[in-house]
Parts: structure tokens; C-alpha cells; sequence
């Protein structure tokens, strides 16, 4: 039994997308996940296939209807399906690389998409669903998020990397943003390789690396940061 994902969207034309080619495609060939699209719109009871309303209280945009939210849901989910059921949306709890682990190494996803203002509250309630962001910013909707979200989860599944070294060392793994990388020619544009690089020295090299990593996450990301002060010191307590 693969990884599977399914994808609710109006735009079903949208996936697999980029995760058909490179790292994720082969994958995909391979059988390692799977990529299922189901159009929202397939689940509209009207004769105009009618999936969104203006919203209660006034305001612009239009919202998506509960109804059809909900049949498209019970349609890709049958009875006992134990994926979780996640909505894509600025609202939602930021994506990290340990929800990204946890997701995973679970058995997929079920992906909804929003388009317009986004979909009826009550839905989201009544299906328990996970509201996830992507950052902080506005998408024209889910859909790249959820191509985000995907791509993320499938270079974790068993046997798609191919180092398996790449997937700890990488940023966020350790809390903290990866040190730079070097390769030949050792001068380009009068610009040298950091000397320690070239110096044979691995345990330099990995001073070397880990202090920039923290200067990097320092500067960049004084959030990361913080929070890794916070949960080394517990540690050490
Ligand atoms: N839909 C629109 N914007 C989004 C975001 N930032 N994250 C997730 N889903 C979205």
C-alpha cells in the first residue's frame, strides 16, 4: 500500500503538476505514491454546477458551500479512511518540517483546496479538518500549497532520496537553516572557496559549517533562533 494523496480542487488539471517530473515523477512512476485529483465541482447537486455563494453578512468574494465541500469530502474519503484531511489556507497553522515528517509517515493525505474568500466554516468544523498555511501570504488558492505540501511529504517517503544523509543535515531538520555549499572551480569571478573547505580537516569543516548555520539562523531567522535557545536550555536543565 503507497503513500496516498488526494487533491479536491476546481482545478484538478493542476496535479500531479511539477511532482511529475524530477525526484517526486519517478516516485510516482515507481509506484511510491499516489496522486489522486478529484474535481469539486463533480459534486454540485445544481444544474449551473454551482460550488460557492456570496458570503452571510455581506463583504467581497464568494465562499464554498458547505454541501458541496462536504460531498466532495465523502467522496474522497470512504468510511474508516484514516488520512489526515487537511485545508489549504492563510488562516491556518503554519507548515513546519515536523508536521511535514509526521504527515509523511502516515498513510497520505486528503488535500482540500479553497479558491475565492474560502469554504463555509462549518465544514471545516464538522470534518475536523486540519488548517494548514503555507507562509505568510495570500495564493490565488490551495492548489499550490498543496503542490508544496506534496512535494515536501514525498522526498520523505522510504527509498525516494537518494542519500539518506541529505534528508538530516538539511535545513529545519536540526532546527536550524543549512550552512552554504561550494563547489569547483576552487576561485570563480576572484572569488575564493572558504580555505577551511579545502583543508581536509572534517572535523574543522563541521565547526566550520555548524557556525554558520547558527550565524545564518541568527541573523535570518531570529524566530528559529529563539526557539532553539528555549529548547536548549530545557534540555540542559
Ligand atoms: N491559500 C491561499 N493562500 C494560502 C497560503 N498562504 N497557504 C495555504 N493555502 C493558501
Amino acid at each position: 500500500m503507497s503513500w496516498r494523496a488526494t487533491i479536491l480542487t476546481l482545478f484538478p488539471e493542476m496535479f500531479p503538476g511539477p511532482l511529475d517530473v524530477s525526484l517526486a515523477g519517478r516516485a510516482l512512476r515507481d509506484g511510491k505514491w499516489r496522486c489522486d485529483a478529484m474535481d469539486i465541482r463533480g459534486f454540485a447537486t445544481d444544474r449551473h454546477r454551482t460550488v460557492d455563494d456570496t458570503p452571510f453578512g455581506g463583504g467581497a468574494g464568494m465562499v464554498m458551500r458547505p454541501d458541496v465541500a462536504d460531498a466532495a469530502i465523502a467522496g474522497a474519503m470512504p468510511e474508516g479512511d484514516a488520512r489526515p484531511l487537511v485545508y489549504l489556507t492563510p488562516r491556518g497553522r503554519l507548515l513546519d518540517q515536523a508536521m511535514v515528517r509526521d504527515f509523511a509517515s502516515g498513510p497520505g493525505l486528503v488535500l482540500l483546496c479553497g479558491r475565492y474568500e474560502g469554504v463555509d466554516q462549518r465544514v471545516i468544523e464538522a470534518r475536523g479538518m486540519r488548517e494548514v498555511s503555507l507562509g505568510d501570504y495570500v495564493l490565488s488558492g490551495g492548489e499550490i500549497a498543496a503542490l508544496a505540501l506534496l512535494d515536501a511529504c514525498v522526498r520523505l517517503l522510504p527509498g525516494v532520496m537518494g542519500a539518506a544523509e541529505s534528508a538530516v543535515e538539511e535545513s529545519h531538520s536540526a532546527g536550524l537553516l543549512e550552512y552554504p555549499h561550494y563547489t569547483r572551480p576552487a576561485e570563480w569571478q576572484g572569488r575564493a572557496v572558504p580555505p577551511v573547505l579545502l583543508s581536509g580537516h572534517h572535523a574543522e569543516v563541521a565547526r566550520w559549517r555548524r557556525a554558520q548555520s547558527e550565524a545564518a539562523t541568527r541573523e535570518r531567522r531570529p524566530d528559529l533562533w529563539n526557539r532553539m535557545q528555549v529548547v536548549g536550555s530545557r534540555a540542559t536543565a
